[in-house]
């Protein structure tokens, strides 16, 4: 009887752990347009590469638990990159060994004889993690992406360190070569590797330390960039590498370089003091990853985890625990500081739209406009706002309001930033890292200042200067929470148009 009641008081506190603290009913609150597994923990976008039609995106999963732990590689795959197919677990933690995070090829030619009957196949490139080391394996597929065997010769690379993670992969043309980028983590370097067949690995070279010095370096990726309005196939190399922890508001965050690659080295255009060049100003974007392969479509597109490692355990949602952002395009935009990122979002997400709605010359008087005259809600949301600033210090849109919630999407003219406050956005709690207001320096001008943010039930992006600043926000409100309004303080601005469209599956 003892164990029964014990038994029954564990289940119970298990059933009070994965409650929402929002909404109450199953589910209340997932996200419509951003993916999330159907139970339990996830963080990096893995195994990115696109094959016959479909995106694969594999990613960092405890098929266990709503923690991180129990490494493993799920899988689901999308035609839109905004739909998602759920499939099984590719890649499985074994004999103590977790699967951490890598890329995925297709290898067409066969160069790794991994191929079977004829078929080509898929090759993951991974992260073994136990007894103390980090070795890079790979596996195959010959079902695109179904099911997986292990390499018998595994691991292709260990340096007898607990610190060399993370291989990204892809082809290299000019060299006729496997380029592998990886990060020895303690060392804040990059480490680039070559290969004819992906089984056997040679040293190319380092890159680093550079930029944001903090913390470790994690998820390294190397890939080649059109320059906006450049002459016909003008492009250059980006080197992404994620950083944990000392991105701008704290916890983890992305960082990039701009530079050449001629095969063997990176050379980056150094930044004035060396000083880090930021993906995105919010809390909430980490170890991005583009797809290999993918239908060109303006520029790389990748995938990043929209969480923080000071808070991804702990953040109020369940069965699932972590989302991925919306998939963008990235380009190089010249700018006076020299060549930075920009993003758009995958037009994937304009074929959700549903029920549009347009405001145009409203007045935005010091305090707050409603806007749900116009009926404007829905807990998912596209949003493209003109203001012309007028004499207002701080002017902008509130999204997910309700009962004491607002999210603030703003302009703060004197600072020259644009924010994203979510200091009321709803449960906030959880984590002393959470609450805030997060601002990125954007040129204001004093024109028209364009916004686009996409809102959904535990997320606000935000693109401005035409996607050269981001920001990428979680957050929590109810799911009753779908107002929206206007803002202004210290002085009027004016609304010119809004266009919103509620979006829907
Ligand atoms: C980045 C990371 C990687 C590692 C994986 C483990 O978020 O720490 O460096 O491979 O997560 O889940």
């Amino acid at each position: 009887m003892r164990t029964l009641i014990l038994a029954l008081v564990l289940v119970m506190s298990e059933v009070a752990a994965a409650t929402p603290a929002r909404g109450g009913e199953p589910d209340g609150g997932r996200p419509l347009f951003h993916f999330t597994p159907t139970k339990n923990f996830i963080n990096d976008p893995n195994g990115l590469l696109f094959l016959a039609g479909e995106y694969h995106l594999f990613y960092q999963h405890n098929p266990e638990g709503d923690r991180w732990g129990h490494m493993s590689w799920g899988h689901a795959v999308s035609r839109d990159l905004v739909r998602w197919e759920h499939l099984p677990v590719a890649l499985r933690e074994a004999d103590g060994i977790m699967i951490f995070s890598g890329s995925a090829v297709f290898d067409a030619r066969n160069t790794s004889g991994l191929g079977r009957d004829g078929q080509a196949p898929m090759v993951a490139i991974y992260t073994g993690d136990g007894r103390q080391r980090q070795t890079q394996n790979i596996a195959a597929s010959v079902d695109r992406g179904r099911t997986w065997t292990k390499f018998a010769g595994n691991p292709v690379v260990d340096l007898h360190s607990n610190s060399f993670r993370d291989p990204k992969v892809f082809w290299h043309e000019p060299s006729r070569r496997w380029v592998m980028a990886t990060v020895l983590a303690d060392e804040r370097k990059v480490r680039l590797w070559n290969s004819r067949d992906l089984k056997n690995w040679e040293r190319l070279s380092d890159f680093g330390p550079a930029g944001s010095r903090k913390g470790v370096w994690e998820c390294p990726e190397l890939f080649e960039t059109p320059v906006e309005g450049g002459s016909p196939g003008e492009s250059r190399w980006i080197l992404k590498v994620d950083v944990n922890d000392g991105a701008p508001f704290g916890g983890s965050g992305g960082q990039y370089f701009v530079g050449r690659f001629d095969g063997k080295t990176f050379q980056n255009e150094p930044t004035p003091r060396d000083e880090p060049l930021w993906i995105d100003f919010g809390k909430d974007f980490y170890a991005s990853q583009t797809w290999n392969d993918a239908p060109k479509s303006g520029g790389p597109v990748w995938v990043a985890w929209m969480n923080n490692w000071q808070y991804a355990n702990d953040i109020p949602t369940s069965p699932w625990r972590g989302a991925m952002t919306l998939p963008r395009v990235v380009a190089l935009r010249r700018t006076p500081d020299g060549l930075r990122i920009a993003q758009t979002p995958v037009a994937g997400v304009e074929s959700l739209r549903g029920a549009h709605r347009k405001v145009e010359n409203r007045v935005i008087k010091a305090g707050e406009t409603r806007l749900d005259v116009d009926k404007i809600e829905g807990a998912a949301l596209d949003l493209v706002a003109t203001f012309e600033p007028g004499d207002a210090e701080t002017f902008g849109l509130k999204v997910r309001c309700g009962a004491g919630e607002e999210t603030l999407v703003g302009v703060d003219r004197r600072a020259g930033t644009v924010f994203v406050d979510r200091t009321r956005s709803g449960t906030v709690g959880f984590s002393p890292h959470f609450a805030g207001r997060h601002s990125a320096r954007a040129s204001l001008g004093d024109g028209l200042i364009r916004l686009r943010v996409l809102v959904d039930a535990t997320s606000v992006e935000v693109f401005a200067n035409d996607g050269l600043v981001v920001l990428t926000d979680q957050v929590f409100p109810r799911p009753a929470s779908v107002g929206a309004s206007l803002f202004a303080t210290g002085g009027g601005a004016r609304l010119r148009t809004l266009d919103v469209w509620e979006l829907r599956k």
